[in-house]
């Protein structure tokens, strides 16, 4: 099950994407002058996320603004990849860092939280592979290839078998079913649904930055073996991944990923969740409501071209 989360914490912007650059712009500097909206007065008031994912790699202080969960939503339909992202590549990510911003007490509600950090640091240094793809969408843009991404990192993290079935509904949701290995062959049914979404604007040229929030219900799903008188409740959280790309050159990319997670603890979403969860989800909130990471890793990724 920590794979499962692991994995799908740190599936990429796999469920991510590029917005209309212009016309946003064109909104800020010209237009918007004129014309003013929330929209473009938020937008120039968010800080930058290069800035956000430096800012709080390996043990530098954190602020509860670089940890709190983003306040936007869905600004672009997808996220439109610069023209070099496109094609094949083969992805390797490395772990640099596992931090429980909250404390241990709140980094994993179901699990003994000092254990479930020690272990996730195991991780840190261990090369994942994996292969990733850009397609082209129907109107000629770059976007990510998500379904193949989430599949192809699902099978490198939980196993070759892993992935029984995945079902794309757009850019904003996936529905995938999964037998990780050493799991007993329990299968989980994962619900991803992109709730916020966001380009960075600041980015220069052969530089991309981008940032995606997606709700994650994880439930077992019933089978004769797993047939239980009380399922365990589904696990919900959201989980927040910043990710910038630094073009070396056609064949390479540098990147680096943050994910960030936070406990949904909103009466609208536990229903089913157990009373602790329902505790650590008030617990990990400011005391504006905003809520707070609750798990914070860092990647080093480069991709070759296939
Ligand atoms: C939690 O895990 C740590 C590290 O393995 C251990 O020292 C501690 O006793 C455990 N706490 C509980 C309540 O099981």
């Amino acid at each position: 099950m920590a794979s499962l989360c692991l994995l799908l914490a740190s599936a990429p912007p796999a469920l991510t994407a590029r917005p209309q650059l212009v016309s946003r712009r064109a909104a800020l500097f010209g237009l918007g002058a004129c014309h003013p909206t929330l929209h473009s007065a938020a937008a120039a008031q968010l800080p930058s996320l290069r800035a956000t994912l430096h800012t709080t790699r390996n043990d530098a202080p954190l602020s509860s603004s670089l940890i709190a969960r983003p306040a936007y939503g869905v600004q672009a339909p997808d996220v439109y990849y610069p023209e070099w992202a496109l094609g094949r590549w083969k992805v390797t990510s490395t772990l640099s860092s596992v931090r429980a911003p909250l404390g241990t007490a709140l980094f994993a509600p179901r699990r003994n939280g000092t254990a479930a950090l020690l272990q996730a640091r195991e991780e840190i240094g261990k090369p994942l592979r994996y292969e990733a793809r850009w397609r082209r969408d129907a109107e000629g843009r770059v976007v990510v290839d998500r379904r193949f991404c989430v599949e192809s990192i699902s099978r490198a993290a939980m196993g070759e078998g892993a992935v029984q079935e995945a079902e794309e509904d757009g850019p904003n949701h996936l529905i995938m079913y999964l037998t990780p290995s050493g799991a007993g062959g329990a299968l989980y049914r994962a619900d991803l649904n992109v709730v916020a979404r966001r380009v960075d604007e600041q980015e220069g040229e052969g530089a991309f930055a981008c940032a995606e929030t997606t709700r994650q219900t994880i439930v077992l799903v019933p089978s004769e073996k797993y047939a239980r008188a009380t399922p365990p409740p589904p696990l919900i959280k959201e989980v927040e991944t910043i990710c910038t790309y630094d073009r070396v050159s056609r064949d390479v990319i540098q990147a680096e990923q943050r994910t960030a997670t936070f406990l949904v603890g909103d009466a609208l979403y536990t229903g089913e969740q157990t009373f602790a969860e329902q505790q650590a989800g008030l617990m990990s909130r400011r005391s504006d409501g905003t809520m707070l990471a609750v798990d914070l890793r860092h990647y080093d990724l480069k991709y070759e071209r296939i």
